[in-house]
């Protein structure tokens, strides 16, 4: 007879759950979807190029970033803002392939969202070291609407705070798939992304891919 594995090797993926009123985090709710979005990123790069924004202070970001939608999320010395132009090329950003506001509008509508209309998708690309330091999204005029943040290829490590900088994180893994939700009373609460590990995924190689989704006016 064969021995008891000592190890289970494909353990059942974690439950989705509520992080605090108005936040959700749906575990594999993009996971069908992911190919077709992963495809759809390649295309928006190539009318708008992934690129390292410089904060206000003046450091490039080590997250390379792009978007599609009305308007794109943009940051230079003189701060940050919503762009109906990218800088870079001076074009209008690539329009909200079907795909993506169709999860989106899927994933707000599962977290208590309905009716959502996002202007923009902020693609991230994250390759091994990136990450993103504990922040509020607070650049959008829409105080209520959720920001849905999807995950795709390596598996990262999301913080979790309060709504004060200080208060206490929860690391939570994302896997590829992954959807977390958060608005209404959970709008401002903080979170980042602790450096990515390296890896391989099957899907996007060595990065990490995020689209958050905002409702900027
Ligand atoms: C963000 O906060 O804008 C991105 C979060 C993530 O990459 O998971
Ligand atoms: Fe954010």
């Amino acid at each position: 007879m064969d021995p008891l594995p000592l190890f289970d090797t494909n353990p059942s993926p974690a439950p989705s759950e509520t992080l605090e009123e108005g936040a959700v985090l749906l575990r594999a709710f993009a996971t069908a979807a992911a190919p077709a979005l992963v495809e759809e990123v390649s295309r928006i790069e190539q009318a708008a190029p992934f690129r390292h924004l410089v904060t206000p202070g003046g450091y490039p970001m080590s997250v390379a970033m792009t978007n599609c939608g009305r308007v794109g999320w943009v940051s230079d010395r003189t701060g940050y803002r919503y762009d109906p132009v990218d800088p870079d090329t001076g074009a209008p950003w690539p329009a909200m392939p079907r795909a993506f506001l169709d999860l989106a509008m899927r994933a707000a509508a599962e977290a208590g969202f309905p009716g959502y209309d996002p202007d923009d998708c902020l693609i991230n690309r994250y390759v091994a070291g990136a990450k993103l330091g504990l922040h509020q999204d607070r650049d959008e005029n829409d105080a209520w609407a959720p920001i849905v943040s999807v995950s795709l290829g390596l598996p990262a490590v999301f913080l979790w705070g309060g709504r004060r900088r200080s208060d206490p994180l929860r690391r939570l893994r994302l896997e590829s798939g992954d959807v977390v939700v958060w608005g209404g009373p959970a709008r401002f609460v903080y979170h980042g992304v602790a450096p990515l590990k390296d890896g391989l995924d099957p899907l996007t190689g060595a990065v990490r891919l995020n689209l958050t989704f905002r409702k900027v006016f």
